[in-house]
């Protein structure tokens, strides 16, 4: 069975976790495409890479020994023989990750590894910023998960245990999404894209409606 579940969101959407929960109860696989930016990231700036220099970027990337698991129950991300599945997250690489994520050869490499990853697997919840429409658009389920920038704001604080300030986590995810180049239309779905609103609804009910949607 081939199955290709895309679904693309603003940072805080809940889509991440959402998706982790839809592809297990699916017995699907799971990409987190975010974290593969992110692994990115982390590797230039271990190698020193000057992330203003694009062709520098782009070499790194090239070499990049990733390795990410696709298991939603256990999500492992390597670079090398590096487990960098935490250090990904950190507030340093969330900071810098927008200038990979907009260096197009680094974009246009990261983008081939998903589609072999997504053609390997072939029954797979993918998410990320244009899962919908670049990566994967023509996947049987295209999803623009959604939330109120308050409902998002909310979540991260939630997710992020109150160690930040209010104000500091506002600043952080607005920058990131102003940033981000692909974020910049998250207001509308493309062509043949459903819009999945979660700002009122609990964790859930919006994996009980992505499933739904699976199944129609
Ligand atoms: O933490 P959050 O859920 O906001 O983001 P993420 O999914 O971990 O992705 C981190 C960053 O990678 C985003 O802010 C984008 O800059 C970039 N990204 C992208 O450009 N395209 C994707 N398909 C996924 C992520």
């Amino acid at each position: 069975q081939r199955l290709i579940i895309a679904v693309d969101g603003p940072s805080g959407s809940g889509k991440s976790s959402v998706c982790r929960a839809v592809a297990g109860q699916l017995g699907a696989a799971y990409l987190d495409t975010g974290a593969m930016y992110r692994a990115a990231t982390w590797y230039c700036l271990a190698q020193g890479v000057d992330l203003d220099d694009e062709q520098a970027v782009a070499v790194a990337v090239e070499e990049l020994p990733l390795k990410i698991s696709t298991d939603p129950e256990h999500q492992v991300v390597m670079v090398g023989s590096t487990d960098v599945t935490g250090a990904i997250r950190e507030t340093r690489i969330s900071e810098r990750v927008s200038e990979i994520a907009t260096n197009r050869p680094a974009r246009a490499l990261l983008i081939s590894a998903q589609r072999r990853l997504i053609d390997e697997s072939g029954y797979i919840v993918a998410e990320g910023r244009d899962i919908t429409t670049v990566v994967a658009p023509d996947a049987q389920v295209r999803v623009l998960l959604t939330a109120s920038a308050e409902a998002r704001l909310r979540r991260r604080g939630l997710q992020l245990g109150g160690t930040e300030t209010a104000e500091a986590l506002k600043r952080q995810v607005i920058d990131r999404d102003t940033r981000d180049s692909t974020a910049s239309n998250f207001t509308e779905a493309a062509d043949g894209v459903a819009v999945l609103d979660s700002s009122d609804l609990t964790f859930q009910e919006t994996v009980d409606t992505l499933i739904q949607r699976v199944h129609q």
